[in-house]
């Protein structure tokens, strides 16, 4: 039974079919008639052997990154890559700007990929920059699972996205200001970070054909209040317009994959090797089972 389907400040969790009641640490605290009589409750025994399982979880930059299985590396060694680029950043600050739902009828790995192709920006969504600012991004390998790109100068040529300027995460040195990371923490995180705003995706592979996304926009702490609303709201509103932009694209791949001409590959040697590594990523996870 799915527990919770919504995020809550509740301090106990409540199953909605027979009312056991968990602490949130998951230790099992309520058994309505549970031998038939009013009052009644397990031993202590059972009431542990019937507590929530634990998972293996890390909270990070705005996420619970959780692992469901036996993980090969701690989190703190997966993260190590992007903790150590990212130092000069002050990922405490983060303040949640805003967040949205997105369903989108194609599979998670053409999310992926869409994410990580780095070709299509000028072209589906033209507001962020001219074709001729776009080869400007470098493909960056942080680890083998965390894969993306880099515009170093920001893309150049690319309009400011609020009229203010934002407060940016803590003491960035002047050389990292304009730089806008882009990674897939392989499989289901997808995140950007500029000096000023991170974003994270997460996303859940419902179905072969479908994917939710849950996308949030993070500001620095010091632009939480009401003399920054209009700059918030001018950042989120150019986020969401470019996944906006991404999700007929996505129908339309998904659409098109299901073509048997699709089987032919066509990853291009200049824009395609992050996807490229993706692709080896998902194969071998298949053949682990
Ligand atoms: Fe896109």
């Amino acid at each position: 039974m799915v527990l919770s389907e919504e995020p809550s400040t509740r301090k106990r969790l409540r199953c909605p079919y027979h009312y056991w009641t968990y602490e949130v640490d998951g230790a099992l605290c309520g058994t309505p008639y549970w031998d038939r009589t009013k009052g009644s409750a397990p031993d202590d025994a059972t009431r542990d052997a019937l507590a929530l399982l634990p998972v293996r979880h890390t909270e990070w930059a705005g996420m619970v990154l959780v692992c469901l299985g036996e993980p090969e590396r701690s989190a703190d060694e997966t993260l190590a890559p992007l903790r150590e680029r990212w130092a000069p950043v002050d990922l405490e600050r983060l303040h949640l700007a805003a967040e949205d739902r997105y369903e989108v009828d194609a599979n998670w790995k053409l999310v992926v990929e869409n994410f990580l192709d780095f070709y299509h920006l000028p072209f589906v969504h033209p507001q962020v920059g001219p074709a001729a600012a776009a080869p400007d991004i470098e493909d960056v390998v942080l680890a083998d699972d965390i894969l993306g790109g880099c515009y170093p100068r920001g893309a150049a040529g690319k309009a400011a996205k609020t009229e203010t300027p934002l407060p940016i995460f803590g003491d960035v040195p002047a050389a990292l200001r304009d730089r806008q990371d882009i990674f897939c923490l392989f499989p289901n995180a997808l995140v950007f970070l500029e000096a000023d705003w991170f974003q994270v995706i997460g996303f859940e592979p419902v179905a072969a054909n479908r994917t939710v996304e849950h996308m949030a926009v993070f500001v620095d702490s010091s632009a939480s209040g009401p003399e920054f609303a209009d700059a918030r709201k001018a950042l989120t509103a150019v986020l969401f317009e470019v996944n906006d932009q991404d999700v007929p694209i996505l129908e339309r791949m998904q659409r098109g994959r299901s073509s048997p001409a699709a089987d032919r590959n066509h990853l291009l040697p200049h824009w395609d090797q992050v996807t490229a590594r993706f692709q080896v990523l998902v194969a071998a996870a298949l053949e682990e089972g």
